[in-house]
């Protein structure tokens, strides 16, 4: 299985800045995630993701971000993790050290192009821990993240 954590304020998709985000809930990704996937087997039992296919963890709390990432990082039946840490991935060392300490590979998304907004936001401090980022495409960004973890 591959898990999908996303963090502060991604539950707030579809309403949130959508001339950033687009109006896409969070719930529409995860379906369209689901579908997109479906090709390496989301169903019991088959196909290269498992058969426990995508698993979804939001929170808006720093805490339970790191919860997830070493529940989920240490779990033998876990591929590989794609996280969205939201605002968090500008300042969170705890996030950073949790998807270091993990045998997983991690792979960061960003909706937006973090690089073309605000100064603030063009540094993540957590994507230097992971095996790669992507941002600005989306939620392309996810499905790509997820195949690029089948590999
Ligand atoms: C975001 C980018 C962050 O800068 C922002 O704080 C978010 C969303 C994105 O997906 O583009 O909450 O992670």
């Amino acid at each position: 299985m591959i898990g999908i954590i996303n963090g502060p304020n991604l539950n707030l998709l579809g309403r949130r800045q959508p001339e950033i985000y687009g109006t896409d809930t969070l719930e529409d990704i995860n379906n369209w995630l689901l579908d997109y996937v479906s090709a390496y087997g989301n169903e019991a039992g088959g196909g290269s993701l498992g058969s426990e296919g995508l698993i979804f963890v939001q929170s808006n709390s720093e805490g339970e971000l790191v919860g997830a990432i070493q529940e989920m990082g240490f779990d033998p039946a876990v591929k590989g993790i794609v996280i969205n840490p939201g605002a968090y991935a500008h300042y969170s060392l705890a996030i950073r050290d949790a998807i270091a300490s993990v045998p997983v590979p991690v792979v960061e998304v960003h909706l937006s192009n973090i690089h073309a907004r605000e100064e603030f936001r063009h540094t993540s401090v957590t994507a230097g821990a992971c095996r790669g980022m992507i941002c600005g495409l989306g939620k392309m960004g996810y499905a790509l993240a997820v195949e690029s973890l089948l590999l």
